[in-house]
């Protein structure tokens, strides 16, 4: 949190939130923390507003996305030429550029399965948690990590539901509540009392809990995990958690970092699920805000059975383009949180223009599955611009496809049906009221049967 700075984040205003909303009720240190919390929120409001203050460009100008994926077009290159060749290399090289190596090998287990509501959220749907053991192979070496996912099945879908597979800031029994929801001992409800009123009026209602029954009665299944549950997100336990389960890497520069290890565990929410008949295994979508819409992009990317992307406001390491960009700076993100990437994505700070790859190449890789890209106009810091100047570079692959890719000249206006659909709307960084319909609308022109 650069107080001053042209671009500020509120990033650091979450984490104080969390600390003040897990004092103990009725304890002495009640009064001084929230008088601590109202203290920081009369620091830190102004520089979140200040942030408020900058405009993103809706024109789309700005370089296009260097190297190009298809040098000369669309139509020199074949599907098979792509699938076979170019795909594999531009994996290996967002691995060894950006992300890190991913693991060789991967098993899921459900350890337990636990009907805990039968007639959850007013009757909308089925609340269970699964109890996951999941292994990550390097190199012939396995790690094991346990979490668990927490699942909402829509009461009234006849037939697979598509589901929706979240990864929030919050723990699971925040982003799914229910009252019987498994908590490890002393876990505290972080979106309940003063800290959670703030939280939301600073990154918007649905920043933790999504608008369930909505979802439900849409026809969408929910499933969530709370990512720093596998890997914390904080650099030295994340770093020491991400070494652990790739015990057998041995390159310090590659090793994996928190945002590839998140976008690998979505790939583990599906394992679990794909073979269940009440899930629809053709429809598997990934959903991530900022940290964890980088991860959901990953996701996807390196893996095929994902079937669709709503990743909202990822900026740098996401959607955005890393060379001549607004915003968050590589030096700023890798600096700030060096527990997210590989060591050698921190060291094409101000070089970013030697980069083999950009991240169109990662949306590249999710082609021709449909993704939505969401903005907000005010939230500079995650560079809406740089997201569409990819998106228009990813846009050939979609094209090699035959599919229509993006649909947009500009940034506005959002058309739900495209396979690149780039959402923005007023306001900074946060999940807001607008989000949902906007993101449901892409749901139900991609994934809803339209006899149902
Ligand atoms: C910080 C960080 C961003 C990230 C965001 C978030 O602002 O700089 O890269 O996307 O946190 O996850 O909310």
């Amino acid at each position: 949190m650069k107080v001053g700075a042209d671009f500020v984040t509120c990033d650091g205003l979450l984490k104080r939130v969390r600390i003040g909303a897990s004092v103990q009720v009725g304890s002495s240190r009640v009064a001084a923390s929230r008088l601590f919390l109202a203290l920081i929120i009369m620091l830190m409001t102004p520089a979140c507003v200040r942030l408020t203050m900058a405009w993103t460009d809706l024109s789309a100008s700005g370089p296009t996305a260097n190297p190009p994926i298809t040098a000369g077009g669309a139509a020199t290159l074949s599907v098979d030429d792509w699938e076979s060749a170019s795909a594999p290399q531009v994996r290996e090289a967002l691995q060894t550029n950006v992300y890190g190596v991913l693991p060789d090998g991967a098993r899921t287990a459900i350890e337990n399965r636990r009907v805990v509501d039968a007639e959850a959220f007013n009757g909308a749907g089925v609340y269970e948690e699964f109890s996951l053991s999941v292994t990550a192979d390097f190199k012939g070496v396995s790690r094991e990590a346990r979490f668990i996912m927490a699942v909402a099945t829509p009461a009234n879908v006849v037939g697979p539901a598509p589901v929706i597979l979240m990864e929030t800031f919050c723990p699971r029994w925040a982003t799914l509540p229910h009252p019987d929801a498994y908590r490890p001992a002393g876990a505290r409800d972080m979106m309940s009392g003063v800290g959670g009123s703030i939280a939301t009026f600073i990154f918007g209602r649905y920043i933790c809990t999504p608008p369930i029954e909505d979802i439900l009665n849409a026809g969408y299944a929910i499933a969530t995990i709370a990512p720093s549950e596998f890997v914390p997100d904080r650099p030295e336990p994340g770093l020491e958690a991400l070494r652990l389960l790739s015990a057998g890497h041995s390159d310090e520069d590659t090793r994996w970092g928190a945002i590839g290890a998140w976008g690998w565990a979505f790939s583990r929410m599906v394992d679990a699920l794909e073979g269940d008949s009440r899930f629809d295994r053709e429809a598997m979508i990934v959903w991530g805000h900022s940290r964890y819409g980088k991860a959901a992009l990953v996701a996807a990317a390196f893996d095929e059975r994902i079937d669709g992307v709503i990743s909202h406001q990822s900026g740098t390491g996401g959607a955005s383009l890393n060379r001549q960009k607004k915003g968050e700076s590589l030096a700023a993100i890798t600096d700030s949180y060096p527990h997210w990437f590989a060591k050698t994505y921190a060291r094409y700070a101000g070089r970013e223009q030697e980069m083999p790859i950009d991240q169109h190449h990662l949306l590249a890789l999710i082609a021709p599955r449909p993704v939505l890209l969401g903005n907000a106009r005010r939230d500079v810091w995650s560079d809406p611009n740089g997201a569409f100047r990819a998106a228009k570079g990813a846009d050939p692959i979609y094209q090699l496809y035959g599919v229509g890719g993006l649909t947009q000249d500009r940034l506005k206006r959002f058309n739900p049906q495209a396979d690149i659909a780039f959402w923005i709307r007023p306001g900074t960084h946060g999940v807001v009221k607008e989000d949902w319909p906007a993101f449901l609308a892409f749901l139900d022109a991609h994934f809803k049967d339209p006899s149902s």
